[in-house]
């Protein structure tokens, strides 16, 4: 079930454009990823999200196509779920079972394990993080911030060969945030991220600025950060 993966996978999406309604919301967007850590920043808005979501299949394209490892995701869904896996902004949204343990549980089950097997492994994962008790507790009691970590856990679960990750620790807290970077970190899955927090990005390889569905820079993080930054602190009152 495991996938261990030594090289990047490649991404690519070509000629993508998503519109609502009569809005573009990202405009004939092409990039190719071969990297194993790459970023995403940008303006609320911008279309950060709506790029993961295209990333994951989840997203219908007005035009173009999305490709990770050679699969057209939006079009091969039960190849989709092993290769790629997104954690929601708002864990509401990716949430649908009402315990953790069943949750947990689902994706797992969606791979091919049977339920005493994938209960071994949430057991496990759940201990890891002092989290035993959770299995069967209501969803609805838990805080946000300890959601955002069920959801963040169900993905590392199933270990798809590419990571999705959209602002992956609001609301999480100090220790429990050191914790998940150091597991991402030792991860050989390619990780997309995408953050608000530039220094996040320091020791990853690319790092692309979007701006109002398009890309704005692309590059090593230490020279995009710097445009992004002189860009936001040039910025007009009246500009927002
Ligand atoms: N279902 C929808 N219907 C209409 N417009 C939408 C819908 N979903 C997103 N949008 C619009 O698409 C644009 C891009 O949204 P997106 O969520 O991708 O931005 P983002 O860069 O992730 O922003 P943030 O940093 O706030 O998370 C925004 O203007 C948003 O209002
Ligand atoms: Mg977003």
């Amino acid at each position: 079930m495991e996938v261990s993966q030594n090289k990047p996978v490649e991404i690519e999406i070509s000629s993508a454009s998503v519109f609502y309604g009569k809005e573009r919301i990202l405009e004939n967007l092409n990039l190719s990823i071969k990297e194993q850590r790459v970023g995403f920043i940008g303006r609320n808005g911008s279309g950060k999200t709506t790029l993961l979501r295209i990333l994951a299949g989840l997203q219908e394209l007005h035009n173009g196509k999305v490709l990770i490892d050679g699969t057209e995701v939006a079009k091969k869904r039960n190849e989709a779920i092993r290769k790629v896996g997104i954690i929601f902004q708002n864990p509401d949204h990716q949430i649908i079972f009402p315990t953790v343990g069943e949750e947990l549980r689902f994706g797992l089950t969606q791979l091919g394990l049977n339920r005493n097997e994938a209960d071994l492994k949430v057991i496990a994962c759940l201990k890891e993080y002092d989290k035993v008790n959770w299995f069967e507790r209501s969803i609805s009691t838990l805080s946000q911030g300890q959601k955002h970590l069920v959801c963040l856990l169900s993905i590392l679960l199933m270990k798809p060969m590419v990571l999705l990750l959209d602002e992956p620790f609001t609301g999480i807290d100090i220790p429990t945030q050191r914790k998940l970077e150091r597991y991402l970190g030792s991860l050989k899955q390619t990780i997309i991220h995408v953050s608000h927090v530039p220094e996040t990005f320091e020791n990853y390889q690319r790092l692309i600025w979007m701006d109002e569905g398009v890309v704005k820079a692309d590059g090593p993080p230490k020279t995009v950060t710097k445009k992004y930054k002189d860009a936001m602190n040039n910025y007009n009152e009246k500009n927002i």
